[in-house]
């Protein structure tokens, strides 16, 4: 799968939200450097962290087994399925917030917003 990727940090900065419907073309005009917004291609073997790691990105982790939600990136377009054991309250996982050191997107294109440790209703879960 390729991914595009923006990180979570550079929406404040903007004004814009994770809900908004363009915020990847906006993103895209924004003239960001190349750590807060690119694309990269995961392997079908590696979680979503392992793919950023391997393609230069230093993405937030600390447990990298699903427990302490350092790692959550928020779904914005594609599908990345929710292992069944992991530390994320369901009305996280229903609002497309995953755990990137678990899983990892299965549709061939998916936009990510990583970083995701600075949401208010993340931070107050980590460990
Ligand atoms: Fe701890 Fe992913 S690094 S949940």
């Amino acid at each position: 799968p390729m991914v595009e990727f923006l990180n979570f940090e550079v929406l404040e900065d903007h004004g814009w939200a994770l809900g908004d419907e363009d915020l990847f073309e906006k993103a895209a005009e924004a003239n960001l450097r190349s750590t807060d917004f690119g694309r990269f291609y995961v392997d079908p073997n590696d979680t979503l962290l392992e793919a950023a790691e391997k393609n230069g990105f230093a993405w937030p982790f600390a447990c990298r087994g699903g427990a302490c939600t350092n790692c959550a990136v928020a779904v914005v377009e594609g599908e990345m399925p929710s292992p069944a054991s992991h530390i994320l309250p369901p009305d996280l996982t229903e609002k497309g917030i995953r755990l990137s050191c678990i899983a990892a997107p299965v549709s061939d294109d998916a936009k990510i917003v990583y970083n995701l440790k600075h949401l208010p209703e993340v931070s107050e879960l980590l460990l």
